[in-house]
Parts: C-alpha cells; sequence; structure tokens
C-alpha cells in the first residue's frame, strides 16, 4: 500500500514530502513553544557564510549581500536573547579574509561601523552586551573607535553576550597565547609543569565564556574555516544549505531543536549520559 507508514515506521517517500512541506511551514511560534527551556545551549557561535553567493543570485553586487546579511544578525540576536541564550557569537571578517580584494575589504569596514553605531542603542536597551575577539588593533581606527565606544557603553549589560569575531582565526588565537605562556614561564610567573586546559583556556580570547554548545553555519559549506578551533573541541554542529542573508529566527530555532534531539556523548558510553 503506498502512502502510509508502515509497521517498520518509515514514512513512503510521498509522504516524507508532505511531511516536509509541512514542517517547512512551521512559524517560528511552533518552533519556539517545542524548545525545552531547561536545555537551551549557553554558548552558540554561528559562522555566517554565503553573502557573495546570495547577492549574486540576485544579480546584486556582491556588498548587497553583506549588507542584507545585517538583518540576519539581528533576527539571529532576537531568537538567541529569546530563548535565553547566554553568549552569541559571531564569525565577522577571518584573518584571512584580509586577503579580499581591498574594496571589499574597505566596504566591509564601514558597513560594520555604520551597523554599530545605527544599532548600539537598541543593543544598549535590550541588555546586550557588546564584546569583541580577534587581532583588533589590525582593524582601522573608526572601526576600532567604534566598536570599543560600543563595548564601554554595554559593558553593564548582562542579558546576553554579543561577540563579534573580527580580524580573527583560531591559528592566530592558538599561537598568541602559545607566546603568551613562553612568555610567562621564560619570566618565571608560571611554571610548565602548571600548564593545563584552564591556563589554556585562560589565554584564549574566548577566557571566561563557556565553550560553544552549538556552531551553526549557513550557506551549505561543511567546514570551520579556522574558527573557535580549541572551543568547539565537543561542539554539536549544524549546518544549513541557507546563504546567510536568509538566515532568519526560524533556522535559529531548528537548530536549537536539532541540537535539543542529539545525545551529546563527551566520549562516555550512553548508558553513561543518560541512566536508564
Ligand atoms: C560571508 O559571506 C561573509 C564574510 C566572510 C565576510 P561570503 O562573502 O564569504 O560569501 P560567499 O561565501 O562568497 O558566498
Ligand atoms: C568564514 O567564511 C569566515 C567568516 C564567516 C567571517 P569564508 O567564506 O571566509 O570561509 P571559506 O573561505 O569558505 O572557508
Ligand atoms: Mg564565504
Amino acid at each position: 500500500m503506498r502512502n502510509t507508514i508502515g509497521c517498520d515506521g518509515n514514512a513512503d517517500p510521498p509522504l516524507l514530502a508532505i511531511f516536509a512541506a509541512l514542517d517547512e511551514r512551521t512559524t517560528s511560534e511552533e518552533l519556539l513553544a517545542r524548545i525545552d527551556r531547561k536545555r537551551v545551549p549557553r554558548h552558540v557561535a554561528i559562522i555566517m557564510d554565503g553573502n557573495g553567493r546570495w547577492a549574486e543570485q540576485h544579480g546584486e553586487h556582491r556588498m548587497m549581500g553583506h549588507a542584507n546579511g545585517v538583518t540576519s544578525v539581528r533576527e539571529a540576536l532576537t531568537a538567541a536573547t529569546e530563548l535565553g541564550v547566554r553568549y552569541l557569537t559571531l564569525y565577522a571578517f577571518s584573518t584571512e579574509n584580509w586577503n579580499r580584494p581591498k574594496e571589499e575589504v574597505d566596504a566591509l569596514m564601514d558597513l560594520l561601523v555604520r551597523t554599530m553605531v545605527k544599532e548600539l542603542e537598541e543593543l544598549r536597551t535590550n541588555g546586550v552586551r557588546l564584546n569583541a575577539i580577534g587581532d583588533l588593533d589590525s582593524l582601522p581606527e573608526s572601526c576600532r573607535g567604534t566598536l570599543q565606544q560600543g563595548m564601554d557603553s554595554t559593558a553593564g549589560n548582562d542579558r546576553i553576550t554579543l561577540t563579534l569575531a573580527l580580524s580573527y582565526s583560531s591559528r592566530w588565537e592558538i599561537l598568541r597565547m602559545v607566546s603568551d605562556l613562553v612568555g610567562k614561564v621564560a619570566q618565571g610567573s608560571i611554571n610548565a609543569s602548571e600548564i593545563n586546559e584552564r591556563t589554556v583556556g585562560e589565554h584564549l580570547c574566548t577566557a571566561g565564556m563557556p565553550d560553544p554548545e552549538l556552531l551553526i553555519r549557513t550557506s551549505g559549506e561543511q567546514r570551520v574555516s579556522n574558527f573557535l578551533l580549541w572551543q568547539i573541541a565537543y561542539a554539536e554542529l549544524w549546518f544549513t544549505p541557507v546563504l546567510w542573508p536568509d538566515f532568519r529566527k526560524e533556522h535559529f530555532f531548528r537548530a536549537v531543536l536539532d541540537y535539543q534531539n542529539r545525545e551529546r556523548r563527551f566520549g562516555l558510553v550512553s548508558e553513561q549520559v543518560a541512566p536508564k
């Protein structure tokens, strides 16, 4: 018999397509209602990718993709705040991105400054603490200044910490950590035998933050592109073909729902994680 769910629980293809189509129509409110608020990840990190392809698909200049990505940042931040996520970390500009054409790099820095200026009051009044990680000294002065102003004026907020990874790469961060620790050992302020996972964590840009439990990457690429390599050791990875400028609250909620359906084992056997 066709179009039925067999006794093995498997639906046949036409029925699956109907389920998928119905699921697509689920509203963000319905998705939100399905989320177990007691098991929301504390820290979600996002590799915001696909702006260039979005622009190409819409017959626009690449910069239009980046500009439209700002709406998606707002949506991700709203979704995270609604859920009670405490840390949202966004990969906005990598060390490697400096090698893009100068025109694109300059326009991206300009967009960053304009967006921060425009959104700052909203961030401040909504309890968002702005933070940044990366080689911030390499950013143009206008960008550094605006960022610092944003961080200073939101320093008292504690609803959610929004961290922008700017001129960031994990290898840069790890090299900096090694060099800091080697320097401290040479000065005698720390013993080489005292170096452990905690001391390493304390010398990374993310010191004081919990590791991300969930890493989202848009645009269909399934790689981590030099992002938080140490910190995502046990993160759940969620990939979506959605291009960043099309990312909305419901995508964030779907990622969290999927995360809640995974069994995180940390190297243990199933029974140890969820005793029967
Ligand atoms: C991500 O979108 C934004 C940055 C890396 C700054 P891309 O610009 O990488 O978009 P694609 O990957 O070319 O589509
Ligand atoms: C990763 O995207 C960096 C950011 C999202 C800022 P890229 O587009 O630079 O990464 P690759 O080149 O696809 O690995
Ligand atoms: Mg890309």
